[in-house]
C-alpha cells in the first residue's frame, strides 16, 4: 500500500466505531476469502472504506457510517468461487447485512448503504448520500481490482523493454510475465457482478 493509502488507514483505525469493526475476528477472516482476482475479500472491503471515507469528507456527508458499511458491504463470509447459496452477485448484500447484524449494532444508513450497495444489478437503488457513496466507492475500487494483473503486466514489459535496450536481458523477466498474464487470465469479466 502507498504511504498516502497507509496514511488514511491510521485515520480510519483512529475512528473507535471504525476499528471495531477493523479488528473483529470475522472481519479479519475475511481475508482467507479470494473476491477479485487474487483480492481477498478484506482488502477489497478496506479499500472501499478508504475510499468512502474520503468522499464522504469531501462532500460533507456521514464519513464514519460510509467507512462501516463499506467495510461490511460484502462481509458475507464464503468464497464466491466455490460454495455460498448461487446468484451470488444478488443475494449476497443481504446475507452481509445479516451478518453485520448479527455482530455489530448498525444505522439505519449503513443498513441501506450494505443492502443496497450492488444497484443497479438489484432492484433498489441507495436512499442516503452515504449508501450512494458505498456503491460508487465499490464500483471504482471493484475495477482497479480487475485491472491490477493488467498494470502489473505493462510494467514487467515496460520493465523487459528497458532491460532490452538498456541493461540487457534477463530471462526471469518471462516468468514475471507468465504469472502476471495467468492473473490476467484468472479476472474473469463475468466475476464483476460479484462486486
Ligand atoms: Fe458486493
Ligand atoms: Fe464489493
Amino acid at each position: 500500500m502507498k504511504n498516502s493509502g497507509m496514511k488514511n488507514l491510521t485515520r480510519l483505525w483512529a475512528v473507535p466505531e471504525i476499528a471495531e469493526i477493523l479488528d473483529h475476528e470475522a472481519f479479519r477472516s475475511m481475508k482467507y476469502f479470494r473476491h477479485h482476482g487474487r483480492v481477498s475479500c478484506r482488502d477489497h472491503s478496506i479499500q472501499v472504506a478508504l475510499r468512502a471515507f474520503g468522499m464522504a469528507e469531501r462532500l460533507g456527508a456521514d464519513r464514519v457510517a460510509a467507512a462501516r458499511a463499506a467495510l461490511l458491504h460484502d462481509f458475507y463470509l464464503y468464497d464466491w468461487h466455490t460454495s455460498g447459496p448461487g446468484l451470488h452477485g444478488f443475494r449476497h448484500p443481504s446475507i452481509a447485512l445479516a451478518n453485520a447484524q448479527r455482530h455489530f449494532k448498525l444505522s439505519r444508513v449503513e443498513r441501506d448503504a450494505i443492502r443496497r450497495h450492488m444497484w443497479p444489478l438489484t432492484a433498489l437503488p441507495p436512499r442516503y448520500r452515504e449508501s450512494v457513496i458505498v456503491s460508487l466507492a465499490d464500483k471504482a475500487v471493484t475495477l482497479t481490482d480487475y485491472l491490477r494483473p493488467v498494470r502489473a503486466l505493462f510494467q514487467v514489459q515496460k520493465k523487459r523493454l528497458g532491460q532490452k535496450h538498456g541493461h540487457g536481458y534477463d530471462q526471469g523477466d518471462d516468468r514475471d510475465r507468465n504469472s502476471r498474464l495467468e492473473e490476467l487470465a484468472e479476472a474473469d469479466g463475468n466475476a464483476l457482478l460479484a462486486g
